[in-house]
């Protein structure tokens, strides 16, 4: 897909509302290194009508560290790779301005991502949009309709993820959406719920609460889900704490085994779970 050299974004109203800027430098690390593991194909294509479909980092925070660190790190697998930071406020838009090139742009806008207008029949897509730290910061009944504004823009088969971290990227929870069907806003399929541990802090199950997309926060109640999950993977933990003897990691892919035991629908292979990525399939 070419993008009309005189193309321009749309100029529409950004939905969303500014919120705080904090980020930190390699904060996103580890999804980064997740993505290009999850799907490096995504990443990768640059055949046909969708070799110009972008990385969008909606949301990079106060400075762009993290757009230029993912385009950094994604180019390795396609050089070519164009790479789209959106932010609601302004003045973050300026800041990140004198690092725009050829193929990297910094645009105002919110979760109805500004675009380039059709031209010729063609207009830009996404394939990949990394909302991170920001939904956290809205309320739980804005989710659907950010959902539902970001699907407008992905191509087919693009992904979404969406979740929250902790300051430093060692812990974090977030969504894996899949765009459904071959139209823009078709909507999203849910491929999984990712915990991601860097090992770097004692492992416990509880620790992940804190860090839980917008969609599940309020949830941890007696009754939802995700409740039943975090009893289940608590229980899974005491269960095989003698594990522990031979490191956290060991421990970790215990208690996946044993959340598997139970009916969750995990993905065992060690690729993941070594690494510290617990991907819970049917979460949604
Ligand atoms: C906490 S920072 C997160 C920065 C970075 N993603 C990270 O994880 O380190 C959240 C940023 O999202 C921006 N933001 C909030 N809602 C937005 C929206 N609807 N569209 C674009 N940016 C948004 C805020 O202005 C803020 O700078």
């Amino acid at each position: 897909m070419m993008m009309h050299p005189r193309a321009r974004p749309r100029r529409t109203k950004p939905q969303g509302q500014p919120t705080r800027g904090k980020t930190g430098r390699n904060r996103l690390r580890r999804v980064d290194n997740f993505l290009l593991r999850y799907d490096p194909a995504l990443l990768a294509r640059q055949d046909g009508i969708w070799d110009d479909a972008l990385f969008v980092d909606l949301g990079y925070g106060a400075e762009p560290f993290t757009t230029l660190e993912s385009a950094a790190r994604f180019r390795r697998v396609n050089p070519h790779l164009r790479v789209l930071g959106v932010e609601i406020d302004p003045a973050r838009v300026a800041t990140a301005q004198p690092y725009a090139d050829d193929c990297t742009h910094f645009r105002h806008g919110g979760f109805n991502l500004p675009l380039a207008a059709d031209t010729d029949g063609r207009c830009e897509r996404a394939r990949l949009i990394r909302a991170f730290n920001v939904l956290r910061q809205y309320d739980e009944s804005q989710v659907a309709a950010a959902y539902a504004l970001m699907a407008q823009a992905m191509m087919p088969g693009g992904l979404l993820i969406e979740g929250t971290s902790d300051p430093l990227g060692r812990r974090w929870v977030a969504w894996l959406m899949r765009a459904a069907g071959q139209a823009a806003g078709a909507g999203w399929q849910t491929e999984g719920l990712v915990f991601s541990a860097s090992f770097q802090a004692p492992f416990d199950p509880s620790d992940f609460q804190a860090v839980l997309p917008k969609r599940l926060i309020h949830r941890v109640v007696e009754g939802e889900p995700i409740y039943t999950f975090f009893a289940e993977w608590k229980r899974a933990a005491k269960e095989t704490v003698a594990w522990r003897a031979w490191g956290e990691r060991t421990w970790f892919v215990a208690t996946a085994e044993r959340l598997a035991e139970a009916g969750y629908a995990i993905d065992l292979r060690r690729r993941w779970l070594r690494t510290g990525y617990l991907i819970w399939k049917d979460a949604g």
